[in-house]
C-alpha cells in the first residue's frame, strides 16, 4: 500500500516529512511504501513497535522492498531474496548497502528525516 506525503518542513540542514498516518496504522511486522515527489520512494518498517525507514528500491533489480518479507530487523526482497538489515541498510546477501533514514514519532505521527 502506498501513502502520499501530506506535508514537508525544512529544519536547517534536514527535512522532516510526515508519513501521513499514525503509528497504529502500521502494525508490527509490516512495511509500507511512502511516495515522495519526483517518483522517489521510501520503505517504512515497523519492527516490534520500532520504526525504520530505507530507500525502497532494491539495488539488485529495483523491486520495492516495502513489498518484501519483514522478519524482525531483516527485510527480504520479494523478487530474488536479497536480505537487508533495516537498521543499518547493510545487505546480508551480497556486498551492497541501501540508504536508511531516521524515523521520529512526533505529535502522534510518524516523521522521516531525509
Ligand atoms: S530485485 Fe531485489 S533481490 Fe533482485
Amino acid at each position: 500500500m502506498a501513502n502520499d506525503i501530506r506535508g514537508a518542513e525544512a529544519q536547517s540542514d534536514r527535512t522532516e516529512i510526515s508519513a501521513g498516518f499514525a503509528p497504529a496504522d502500521l502494525p508490527a511486522g509490516t512495511s509500507r511504501t511512502i511516495q515522495l515527489s519526483a517518483g522517489r520512494e521510501i520503505a517504512l518498517y515497523n519492527v516490534n513497535g520500532e520504526f525504520y525507514a530505507s530507500e525502497n528500491l532494491c539495488p539488485h533489480q529495483g523491486a520495492p522492498l516495502a513489498e518484501g518479507t519483514l522478519c524482525e530487523y531483516v527485510v527480504e526482497c520479494g523478487l530474488h531474496g536479497w536480505q537487508f538489515d533495516v537498521r543499518t541498510g547493510d545487505c546480508l546477501t551480497v556486498p551492497e548497502k541501501i540508504q536508511t533514514f531516521e524515523v521520529l514519532l512526533e505529535e502522534g505521527l510518524i516523521k522521516i528525516v531525509l
